[in-house]
């Protein structure tokens, strides 16, 4: 057995009960937080950008194909747009206008992460978009939704299953199932 994993049984070992009170005092520690929803600074929509206006996902999270992350964009790409869609509503023009005024005083905007593996997991995005595993496979129908939120599960048996499940489907494909994969 690899050391880092019988430090991560030592930890594990020890802290069994932290799930408990975890659910408790409803805090957002570690993954296994399906359906968590945090409320975002800012009203923006998935379901108007990705769904009406039927954008690319990743036209704003660009680095899914080439790194580990696929990256939330910069306020430059949304003004690439709000510099002249300034909204129809009150609500859009109120909005739009705080993006505005925080771009210009370059001040980024506090977005509120809703995915977080634990730090003892190795997750690489560039790793799946590049063998044809769609997004919405683990975001779930993120162009009908309005805020954010967990689809899946991102438990162990929840990467280990589909690794499984790929590899019989007789694509070529070659997802590991062994321990040093996913923590190393
Ligand atoms: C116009 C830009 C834009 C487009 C297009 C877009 N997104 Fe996003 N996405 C964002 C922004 C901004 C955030 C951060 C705010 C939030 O969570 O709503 C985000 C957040 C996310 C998150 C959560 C990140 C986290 O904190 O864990 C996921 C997952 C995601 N997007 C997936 C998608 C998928 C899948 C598509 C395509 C169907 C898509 N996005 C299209 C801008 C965009
Ligand atoms: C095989 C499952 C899977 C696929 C396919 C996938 N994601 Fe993710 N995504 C995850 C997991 C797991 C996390 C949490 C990663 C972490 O906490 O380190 C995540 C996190 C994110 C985040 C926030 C953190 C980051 O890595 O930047 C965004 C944004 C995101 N995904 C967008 C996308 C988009 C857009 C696509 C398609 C181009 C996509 N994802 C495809 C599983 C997936
Ligand atoms: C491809 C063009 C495009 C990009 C890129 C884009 N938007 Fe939009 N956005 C629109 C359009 C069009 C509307 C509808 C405006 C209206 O009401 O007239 C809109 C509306 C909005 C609204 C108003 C809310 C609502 O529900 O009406 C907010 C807030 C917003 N966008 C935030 C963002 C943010 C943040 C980004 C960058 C992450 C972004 N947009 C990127 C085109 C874009
Ligand atoms: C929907 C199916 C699916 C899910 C869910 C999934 N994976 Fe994968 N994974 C794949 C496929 C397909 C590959 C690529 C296999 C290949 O290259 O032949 C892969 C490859 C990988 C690789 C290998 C990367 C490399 O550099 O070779 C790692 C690491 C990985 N996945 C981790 C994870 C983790 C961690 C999770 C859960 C948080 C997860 N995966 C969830 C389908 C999935
Ligand atoms: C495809 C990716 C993947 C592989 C392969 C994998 N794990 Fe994990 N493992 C995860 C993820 C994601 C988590 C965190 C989510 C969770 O706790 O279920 C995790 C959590 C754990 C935990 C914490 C226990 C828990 O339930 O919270 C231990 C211990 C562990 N893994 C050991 C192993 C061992 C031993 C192997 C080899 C037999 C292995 N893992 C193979 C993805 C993987």
């Amino acid at each position: 057995m690899n050391w880092r994993i019988f430090i991560i049984v030592f930890i594990l070992t020890f802290g069994i009960s932290l799930p408990a009170m975890m659910t408790l005092g409803d805090v957002h520690l570690i993954g296994n937080h399906q359906g968590y929803q945090p409320e975002q600074p800012l009203p923006f929509s998935h379901s108007l950008h990705a769904g009406q206006l039927a954008l690319n996902c990743q036209y704003c999270h660009s680095a899914a194909d080439e790194s580990r992350h696929a990256s939330v964009p910069s306020l430059s790409t949304c003004m690439n747009c709000h510099n002249l869609a300034k909204g129809n509503t009150e609500f859009a023009k109120a909005n739009i206008a705080k993006i505005a005024a925080a771009y210009e005083k370059g001040e980024p905007v506090r977005w509120q992460r809703v995915h977080n593996l634990p730090d003892f997991v190795h997750f690489n995005h560039s790793a799946h978009v590049t063998k044809g595993v769609d997004c919405q496979t683990c975001h779930g129908n993120v162009p009908e939704m309005g805020v954010m939120r967990q689809n899946a599960d991102l438990t162990m048996g929840w990467c280990v299953n589909c690794h499984r499940d790929q590899n019989t489907l007789g694509k070529g494909l070659a997802a590991p199932t062994d321990c040093d994969t996913c923590h190393h």
